[in-house]
């Protein structure tokens, strides 16, 4: 476990496992991803959508490595169905308010699990002819579930544990944290 007076002052006292991505890590796998989009989207409009909550440390530091004119959005989307168990149903909280016709999107998303839910929204988005529909994802645990969304750039494959910091939380707790760590 990991408890120094750093990590501790910040999770009220809790360890955790162990810190999987520090943010120099971080930091540098960012930028690679953000020199990544810049070449991959040389003319066309581009909209950044970030998925909420989780994206919205990834997306603010991705964005300000991608250097060509980008507009920026959020979409805010919410499963529904018998609450605990992901039902596959997905509805949009908040829908963007930009127009989406004929601009490459590109969906940022913290972490795949299994996908589903980036699934159904890349449906409900595709039906609004963009140019290109795309996911930048920055933690992909590569759970198998078929068939899984593809994603066009991915930060890092995750190992099988439950991640949190840099947006990710569990039950809205450690968001804030710059590292990504295990929390066992
Ligand atoms: P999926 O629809 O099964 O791919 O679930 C993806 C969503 O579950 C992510 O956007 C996260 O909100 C959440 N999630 C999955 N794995 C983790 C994790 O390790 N830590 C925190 N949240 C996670
Ligand atoms: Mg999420």
């Amino acid at each position: 476990m990991l408890s120094t007076p750093e990590v501790l002052r910040r999770t009220g006292g809790k360890p955790v496992k162990s810190i999987v991505y520090d943010e120099a890590t971080i930091a540098g796998r960012v930028e690679e991803l953000g020199a990544e989009i810049t070449r991959a989207y040389p003319d066309g409009e581009l909209l950044i959508l970030g998925l909420l909550k989780g994206s919205f440390i990834f997306l603010s530091d991705l964005v300000r490595t991608i250097e060509r004119p980008i507009q920026v959005d959020f979409l805010v989307a919410s499963s529904y169905g018998d609450g605990k168990v992901s039902s596959g149903k997905v509805r949009l909280l908040y829908d963007p308010e930009t127009r989406l016709e004929g601009k490459h999107i590109l969906l940022v998303e913290d972490i795949i699990d299994t996908g589903k839910t980036l699934r159904k929204l890349m449906v409900l988005l595709a039906e609004r002819s963009p140019g290109s529909l795309a996911i930048c994802a920055l933690l992909d645990k590569q759970v198998a579930v078929e068939p899984r969304p593809e994603l066009r750039f991915v930060g890092f494959q995750a190992p099988p544990a439950f991640l949190v910091g840099y947006g990710l939380d569990h039950a809205e707790n450690y968001r804030h944290l710059p590292f990504i760590a295990d929390l066992e």
